[in-house]
């Protein structure tokens, strides 16, 4: 057993991750997998909530997604990486939760409310969407974990994680299930390439197994400062879409040139690309050899032994469930 005290968190298997996800949320999972007792895991059924009707796609998401998270620095020796629907206690704990969970509870929460307006098109009129945060609470108390490190739209979820948590202590006379805490992740600094959210569907993205080569195709479209139409024009980093991702992935001795020479006009928007696709190109080298070390096997080889760790901490929480409840035969 571990003495660090242990954090939950997981990700949906929608897509490849871009440079958004990374800074987002893989960096600060980096961080983290060295001073917590981390178990990171695939929602692989959390996607079936939207895609029902696309299971294979699902599937096909999976490799892709621990791949990335090992090409980005999570190392399998550090953390639990598993995938949800390889420990099938979840599903019988959100069974047992689902029991206890008032209607209104999920038909108030803002993330249900949002989205059933947003995706009309895509019927998300479901129990199992409905039941989104039933499944999230699950994924978390399964593990007893201290916090939860999510971003800002997922609060809402955590905070009916801890109802869910205190209703069921509640109801079994127990204190079996601890409240986790928040752990909020900042946002990333970075926008898409237009200058929107960076978003898989914008098509606005870098991903982390970029073709190097199509770096500078994406780079020369990028929004910078929009007031600067000649090169002789003065700009400012302040409000220009590029600079954000100098800040992060050049030399932070090289900034103060950077800002000064957009500033004085000394130095064009084309210079600045020029600048960072050799900054990109340093910070994705690594990841793309990492990514090409981590085969299909093994990436079955990680979730497996994932799964067989995450299984003996989710048997044992069961157990303790049944017992509570009075439920064991
Ligand atoms: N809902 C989360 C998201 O969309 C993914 C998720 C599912 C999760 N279960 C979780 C995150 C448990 C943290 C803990 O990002």
């Amino acid at each position: 057993m571990s003495d660090k005290k242990r954090i939950v968190s997981g990700m949906r298997p929608t897509g490849p991750l871009h440079l958004g996800h990374y800074y987002g949320v893989i960096a600060n999972w980096i961080k983290l997998q060295e001073e917590y007792d981390c178990y990171f895991f695939v929602a692989d059924w959390h996607a079936l909530t939207s895609e029902y009707a696309n299971p294979t796609k699902i599937k096909d998401f999976v490799p892709g997604l621990v791949k990335d998270w090992v090409a980005a620095g999570l190392d399998p020796e550090k953390c639990v990486i598993f995938q949800q629907s390889m420990v099938k206690e979840h599903a019988e704990l959100h069974l047992l939760l689902s029991m206890t969970t008032p209607l209104g509870w999920l038909e108030r929460c803002p993330t249900y409310k949002e989205q059933k307006t947003e995706l009309v098109q895509k019927e998300l009129n479901t129990y199992g969407f409905l039941g989104y945060p039933v499944l999230m609470a699950t994924d978390i108390l399964m593990y007893k974990p201290c916090a939860v490190p999510v971003g800002k739209d997922q609060l809402p979820h955590l905070e009916l994680t801890r109802e869910i948590a205190r209703r069921f202590n509640h109801l079994n006379k127990t204190e079996l299930l601890p409240e986790p805490e928040d752990m909020l992740t900042e946002e990333s600094k970075l926008l898409g390439l237009d200058g929107r959210k960076m978003s898989k569907s914008y098509g606005n993205s870098i991903m982390l197994s970029e073709p190097m080569d199509e770096l500078m195709p994406k780079l020369r479209g990028m929004k910078t400062d929009e007031n600067r139409l000649r090169k002789n024009d003065p700009g400012d980093p302040k409000v220009c879409n590029l600079y954000p991702y100098h800040k992060l992935m050049t030399d932070p001795a090289k900034l103060p040139e950077i800002q000064e020479g957009c500033r004085n006009a000394t130095w064009g928007c084309v210079d600045c690309k020029k600048l960072l696709m050799k900054s990109m190109e340093e910070f994705l080298t690594p990841l793309h050899e990492r990514r090409a070390a981590c085969t299909d096997e093994r990436v079955q080889e990680i979730l497996e032994a994932g799964n067989k760790k995450a299984r003996i901490v989710a048997q044992q929480t069961m157990e303790e469930i049944r017992e509570v409840m009075n439920f064991n035969f």
